[in-house]
């Protein structure tokens, strides 16, 4: 059994009348990249900051490393890095003194300072950009910026809220892989997102919230495995005769067959054979076709499946 780092109790947090967190359950273990994903609104940052004892709640309880958090409680605190999802830097520091700032907060030895603060900026690959001011970096660049002075005193807990928003490719690659590798060395890791993909890729366990309340939770696998469809099968072609999708509708996987822009759309529920036996109606009818391929279920099907909604807008 791994330690809990986080264990969140039936936490409610109201803004007004507004219920933004809703009797919310969260138990992340030591090791993990803990994905908390949902539309934007859902809840996310105001359940990260409460964790952070940053805000109030209403009702609930929040244990971190097995003790209360406390808005005092500075030794929890000096355990836990956290990348906000806006822009938390000194804008009248350069990056390398901005990190040092950060870093100095809970590092007092002045070697172990220095040093922690170049790793951190070797690490997120800002080292030509010391002298820089955060408002001349590129937006990229600034997130990464944000990241070091959230990781630089080597915690044991990061959380990343939403980090790759509105950033090229380039550098969300980037820090996808570096979450990925402070999690090997060894910190757990809350990652919140409203873009699936990321939570798939990077996630070993994901919550998926709405409106305040958890909906799923599980692997990626997991959660897939909730829902009926485990796969779409896509044939270009043109619209064919009634009597081929009413064929293909009788093979014991197919769920749901409908042509659409140019495709005939074949939802599979299970079954290893799926598009060789697609293939074999196709034949015999002897219908032209052009590309065939398959798609396996996206979070996005779950969550769709679940709340009736898309995750994103
Ligand atoms: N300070 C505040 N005062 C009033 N309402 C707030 C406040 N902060 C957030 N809210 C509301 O609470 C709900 C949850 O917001 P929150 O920022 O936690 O969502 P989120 O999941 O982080 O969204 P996003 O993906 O857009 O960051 C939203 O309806 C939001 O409008
Ligand atoms: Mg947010």
């Amino acid at each position: 059994m791994s330690n809990t780092v986080v264990k969140v109790e039936n936490l409610v947090k109201k803004y007004k009348e507004l219920t933004a967190v809703d009797q919310l359950n969260l138990e992340i273990k030591e090791g993990e990249v803990f994905g908390l994903l949902g539309p934007n609104g859902c809840g996310k940052t105001t359940t990260i900051s409460c964790i952070l004892s940053l805000l109030a709640f209403d009702e609930g309880k929040i244990e971190v490393f097995g003790k209360e958090m406390t808005p005092v409680s500075y030794d929890l605190k000096s355990m836990i890095g956290i990348v906000p999802q806006n822009m938390a830097v000194f804008d009248e520091l350069n990056v390398y003194e901005n990190v040092d700032c950060f870093c100095g907060m809970y590092i007092a030895d002045q070697a172990t300072r220095k040093q922690y603060v170049d790793e951190a900026l070797d690490f997120v690959g800002l080292n030509d950009f010391r002298k820089f001011r955060p408002k001349k970096l590129s937006g990229g660049l600034a997130r990464r910026l944000n990241i070091a002075c959230g990781i630089a005193h080597k915690p044991k807990l990061i959380i990343f809220d939403e980090p790759t928003v509105a950033v090229d490719p380039q550098s969300r690659n980037k820090i996808l892989e570096g979450i990925v590798d402070l999690n090997k060395q060894g910190a757990t890791v809350i990652y919140t997102s409203h873009y699936m993909e990321e939570v798939e890729q990077i996630c070993s366990r994901i919550v998926i919230m709405d409106h305040g309340k958890k909906i799923a939770e599980g692997t990626s696998d997991e959660l897939k495995r909730t829902i009926k469809n485990t796969e779409t099968i896509f044939i270009e072609m043109d619209e064919p005769a009634a009597s081929l999708t009413e064929k293909m509708k009788t093979l014991a996987n197919v769920s749901d067959v409908s042509w659409k822009e140019g495709k005939l759309v074949i939802a599979c529920t299970g079954g290893r054979h799926n598009l060789i036996d697609i293939m074999e109606i196709l034949q015999a009818e002897k219908v032209q076709f052009g590309r065939v391929w398959s798609e396996l279920p996206t979070l996005n099907d779950v969550f769709l499946t679940i709340t009736g909604k898309e995750l994103r807008d």
